[in-house]
């Protein structure tokens, strides 16, 4: 593994004084976070975004120096998340490996990597986590907080956790409660990653890349579309000289490369302890129905779906807007999917350039 490096900066949140204690009741002695600011911040504390990344994404939301953001489209000066105006921040979760603390870094209890003994993690505790960092930081409240996929799902924690810290929310492709379809998805791109012989109960000294890797593949499929594969791969083949037909078809070389890749830059034992956190994700869980949680958030919500989402159809983004008192929902036309947040960043950002506008919350 070999995480892309970011100019993030470390913060400890909390030591053995102050211990994170999770939603689960376990102890973390020492919790380092990782972000990125990019905007400053005014005096008050009042104009910042915060931005809630997916699965194996990092801090590393806008474009600098050090390299292209992953959210560029939407970050940066004259884009909706103007950094000539706000101070958009942006986190690495609690539990990833791009710099905060997760599986992969040393237990003060006995000096070595946690692996699987990093306590079961929620998105609610990701996001008390973010909130310490912002309280360090001196924020008073945020104009918004926008994130799609487990990102959504931190959103929609924020505006159900702190509703009178966030002036609004921007939920896209996510759910109030994950779905049976998506713990069927993660569930085998776990169980691809433990049925490898390298795994070793997460003791592996070499990643277990063929189960990554192949948990990568399951990912894809559901993150992109059927009609995207149709017209981008068709029944295309890799070979060449006549020897088409014993080739590769070209979605399947699409799909390795995409897993390889994944491999190069990603940890197993944080991909499975964060595809759990995502799984145990319910609004409602200890709180009430999802229509009592979705209505006591008092932000302003904007929730976006993508027409091809097959893994966060727009129905899921239908019921949140149904249920937050004062929602709206829009929905872009893509072939592009689950992707469509990374894929089609113009139309995104034009959504939530009018909405930032129009709200009332910038
Ligand atoms: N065989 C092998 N490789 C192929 C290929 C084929 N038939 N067709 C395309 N590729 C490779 C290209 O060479 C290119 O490789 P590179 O990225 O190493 O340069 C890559 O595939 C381009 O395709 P893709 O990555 O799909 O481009 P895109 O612009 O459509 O999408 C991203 C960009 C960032 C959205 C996409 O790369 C990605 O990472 N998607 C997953 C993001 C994610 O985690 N989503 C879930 C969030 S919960």
């Amino acid at each position: 593994m070999n995480p892309r490096t970011t100019s993030a900066e470390s913060v400890r949140l909390f030591d053995a004084d102050d211990p994170l204690v999770t939603e689960s009741g376990s102890s973390l002695l020492e919790v380092t976070v990782a972000f990125e600011q990019f905007g400053e911040m005014n005096k008050d504390g009042t104009n910042v975004i915060v931005i809630c990344h997916a699965l194996t994404a990092n801090a590393h939301a806008g474009g600098t120096d050090e390299g292209p953001g992953w959210w560029e489209g939407v970050v940066g000066p004259g884009k909706a998340f103007d950094t000539r105006t706000y101070a958009v921040i942006c986190s690495n979760i609690l539990g990833s490996c791009y710099g905060t603390t997760g599986p992969r870094s040393l237990d003060p209890r006995t000096g070595k990597e946690y692996r699987m003994e990093f306590p079961l993690i929620s998105v609610r505790d990701m996001v008390r986590v973010q909130k310490k960092l912002l309280d360090l930081l001196g924020v008073k409240s945020l104009v918004t907080v926008c994130g799609s996929s487990l990102g959504g799902m931190q959103v929609l924690e924020w505006g159900v956790m702190y509703p009178d810290f966030c002036r609004s929310i921007v939920p896209i492709s996510t759910a109030a409660r994950q779905t049976a379809w998506c713990i069927a998805l993660n569930g085998v791109a776990r169980r691809a990653i433990t049925a490898d012989p390298l795994w070793k109960c997460g003791g592996y000294d070499a990643q277990p890349a063929e189960g990554l890797s192949l948990a990568r593949m399951v990912g894809m499929i559901s993150y992109r579309s059927w009609e995207e594969f149709e017209q981008r791969f068709g029944r295309t083949r890799m070979g060449q000289n006549g020897r088409e037909r014993e080739s590769m078809f070209a979605v399947e070389s699409y799909l390795q490369h995409q897993g390889k890749k994944l491999v190069d830059r990603f940890d197993a034992c944080t991909y499975v302890l964060l595809s759990r956190a995502m799984d145990l994700h319910d609004v409602a869980e200890q709180r009430g129905t999802v229509q009592e949680v979705l209505g006591s958030i008092r932000a302003k919500t904007l929730c976006i779906g993508f027409s091809s989402d097959n893994r966060y159809p727009p129905a899921n983004q239908k019921e949140i807007a149904r249920y937050v008192p004062d929602a709206s929902y829009s929905e872009i036309s893509s072939i592009h999917g689950h992707d469509g947040f990374l894929t089609d960043q113009e139309p995104l950002n034009r959504l939530i350039h009018q909405f930032l506008n129009e709200s009332g919350v910038a």
